[in-house]
């Protein structure tokens, strides 16, 4: 069995509220690092820990902290990015329905240790059950002296607010949450400056994804040392992998970084294998805007090498033969699933989602949908693969924000893998609404 450290206590009854979760070793490491450590030691044990953002993009979070700006007299701010809207991703949702006071603590532990009075979650519109839940638990943290003036009697003050989005996917991307939370309308801002520098209404803001603010919790208890051997090399710790798809057993899955692709495939532990005993076809292992692989490099690397649920295995050989590990959202394909549907499915999100600022994000992302539809629908031709493929490249790498990049590769890597596949939705355009999806032309 693989070792937990964030969900090790999630089928305790009663672990969502205050007296069960302190009963358990909760609030120990917010003792630790505000009565013993101080700020500057936190930092340090969390860059000694490796610990890499887990909302996607995997940047190092002691070195995002050691980053923000300290100007004399000008506040921080933490701004808890939970705003988990990656299609395939609902691993943050599930830690903060079930643990929130995990949540709430690691935000007070990495509120002082960046010297933040004020700390947000920013949570998105559609899960409209859990602020309460966040809010029960800030107030339960604070009725027991865990927030508010004074805490434990250090002279460190915070508060933690809970903000709603209105259900916008570009409010997941930080700037466009800082503007967001501002009371604008979501606008991805161009970096730099980085939020550590220019946040929060002009404030030096550390934004970091809620299960990264909840690791913080393990790692000040154990020791970043010890947290590293959770994993290998560069992906050290634990990591939440919300599976779902032609699976046995989809759900939130906590991972020690040292498993391979198979093992969470198949095994009993994970994902249990693939429903009907059908074959695997495909899987997209770090939410929708990562590259899909198919079956034959997604369980060995390009090399031949055993594929591991890692930052650097997952992208091994980049995207030409490999892909990311990114939000975590693992979506699992078998044999019977469309590429070319799967690609317009995503390809529709992303011009829906797209904010318009930019010209090749706003018009791409709307003429990729259309072509796909047109392959889709069997009233493609040949060339609109190759239009689809251009369409693509330049979008990416051209745009303000990621949103541009992650509407681009989804479609680069299906054309690159599957391509025959778009070939027969060309060739065969009677049968392409009714066909059985998958393997079978080939
Ligand atoms: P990014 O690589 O631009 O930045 C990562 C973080 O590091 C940011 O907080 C940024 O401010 C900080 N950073 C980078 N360089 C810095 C510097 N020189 N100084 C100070 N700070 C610096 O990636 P981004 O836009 O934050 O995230 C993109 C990823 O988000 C995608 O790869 C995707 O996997 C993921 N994503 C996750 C979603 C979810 O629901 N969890 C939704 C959509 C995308
Ligand atoms: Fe908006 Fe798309 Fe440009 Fe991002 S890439 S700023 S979502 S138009």
């Amino acid at each position: 069995m693989g070792r937990k450290l964030l969900l090790d206590k999630a089928h305790i009854e009663g672990i969502r509220y205050y007296d069960t979760y302190r009963a358990n070793g909760g609030y120990a490491a917010a003792e630790k690092a505000l009565k013993s450590m101080g700020p500057d030691a936190v930092v340090e044990e969390v860059k000694k820990s490796g610990l890499r953002g887990r909302g996607g993009a995997g940047f190092p979070t002691g070195l995002k902290w050691s980053f923000i700006a300290k100007p004399e007299g000008v506040p921080r701010y933490l701004v808890c990015n939970a705003d988990e809207s990656e299609p395939g991703t609902f691993k943050d949702r599930y830690l903060m329905e079930f643990i929130p006071h995990l949540l709430v603590e690691g935000l007070l532990i990495s509120s002082f240790a960046l010297g933040a009075n004020r700390a947000y979650i920013y949570i998105r519109g559609e899960y409209a059950w859990i602020p309460d839940i966040l809010e029960q638990a800030i107030a339960e943290a604070k009725n027991k002296g865990w927030l508010g003036k004074n805490i434990l009697g250090t002279g460190y003050d915070l508060e933690i607010f809970v903000q709603r989005g209105a259900g916008a996917y570009i409010c997941g991307e930080e700037t466009a949450l800082l503007e967001s939370l501002e009371g604008k309308r979501g606008n991805p801002r161009i970096k730099p400056p980085f939020p550590a520098v220019k946040g929060l209404w002009g404030c030096p803001t550390v934004v970091n994804n809620v299960e990264t603010i909840a690791a913080v919790v393990p790692i000040v208890n154990i020791g970043g040392d010890e947290y590293i051997k959770f994993g290998i090399g560069k992906s050290t710790g634990t990591k939440l992998i919300s599976a779902c798809g032609n699976i046995n057993k989809p759900g939130v899955y906590e991972i020690e970084m040292n498993i391979s692709v198979e093992e969470f495939i198949y095994s009993d532990e994970y994902c249990g294998g693939i429903k009907g005993g059908k074959r695997l076809k495909a899987c997209i292992p770090g939410g929708s805007s990562v590259p899909v692989l198919p079956a034959n490099l997604l369980l060995k690397t390009a090399k031949g090498e055993t594929r591991m649920m890692t930052y650097e295995s997952l992208n091994d050989g980049g995207f030409a033969t490999g892909s990311m590990l990114g939000s975590g959202g693992f979506i699992v394909m078998d044999e019977d699933q469309c590429i070319v549907r799967n690609t317009l499915t995503f390809a529709r999100f992303y011009h829906h989602e797209s904010c318009g600022q930019c010209s090749p994000c706003r018009e791409g992302t709307g003429w990729m949908k259309k072509v796909l539809h047109n392959i889709e629908y069997g009233k493609g031709k040949m060339s609109d693969i190759d239009l689809l493929w251009d369409i693509q490249r330049k979008i990416e790498g051209n745009t303000i924000c990621p949103l541009g990049d992650a509407a681009a590769w989804p479609v680069a890597a299906a054309i690159r893998h599957f391509r025959d596949e778009f070939e027969w939705h060309v060739t065969h355009p009677d049968e392409a609404l009714t066909r059985n999806f998958g393997l079978a032309h080939y």
